[in-house]
């Protein structure tokens, strides 16, 4: 079974998720609300957050069981993450699962495997995200899943029809420059949306909820 999905973006009016001052506690509140089994986010998102972050640490992260806290699922086909325990042990996932594919090397599963951590291996070249959602539910009871990432994995998923709901915070800033990425990079593909919700929040910040038409 295919977990329900939801992607949550803070953007600026045009479009951009970064260059400008997101509300994270309006939208870490608000992600808190779908209750998932698991948060997906882009390696590059990941990288982008490991900036400053102290090397990881010797001492492996010991699971428990029956911890409810969401799962953080990465795909790391190119295995350029190396400070999993540092996420490990953030303090807001039971625990890291890492997405790879048959063209991801063998030394990082290798590395995955001696700091055990779990990993899914799904497509050839790419993760194939589809196969590794249905692999998280069977393995991991995965239900829904919120998608807290760049465009380039909004990107994937729209495109692929997996995402059910679009959730986002705009802010009252334009950004202007390409430079800066936008909610869904992806070679020309129209998604369709309906408006499901729209509210006006402090700090002049406008929640808007899309169901993808399919
Ligand atoms: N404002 C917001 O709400 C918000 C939220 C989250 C992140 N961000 C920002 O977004 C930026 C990063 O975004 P990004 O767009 O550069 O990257 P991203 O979405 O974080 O990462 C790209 C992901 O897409 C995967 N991918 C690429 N092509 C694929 C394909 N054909 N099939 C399957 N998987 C594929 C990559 O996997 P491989 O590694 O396996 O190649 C990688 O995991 C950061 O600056 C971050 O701070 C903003």
């Amino acid at each position: 079974m295919l977990p329900r999905i939801i992607m949550h973006n803070a953007v600026s009016l045009d479009g951009r998720i970064t260059g400008f001052t997101p509300d994270l506690g309006l939208y870490y509140g608000l992600a808190s609300r779908w209750n998932a089994d698991a948060m997906l986010s882009g390696s590059n998102t990941i990288l982008a957050a490991s900036k400053g972050m102290p090397d990881e640490p010797e001492e492996p992260y010991e699971s428990v069981p029956d911890d409810p806290r969401p799962l953080l699922v990465v795909p790391d086909s190119r295995g350029r993450v190396s400070n999993w325990h540092m996420w490990q042990k953030a303090g807001y996932w039971r625990d890291v699962i890492v997405l790879c594919s048959k063209a991801t090397e063998k030394s990082y599963l290798e590395y995955l495997e001696r700091r055990g951590i779990d990993a899914i291996i799904a497509g050839d070249e790419h993760v194939d995200i589809r196969a590794a959602l249905e692999e998280l539910n069977v393995r991991y009871g995965v239900r829904t899943v919120r998608l807290d990432t760049g465009g380039t994995l909004n990107g994937v998923l729209l495109r692929a029809g997996l995402i059910d709901e679009v959730s986002v915070l705009v802010h009252p800033e334009m950004v202007g420059s390409t430079a800066y990425g936008s909610l869904y990079e992806t070679p020309a593909g129209t998604i369709r949306l309906r408006l499901d919700h729209c509210e006006q929040l402090p700090g002049d910040v406008v929640w808007l909820r899309y169901t993808v038409v399919r």
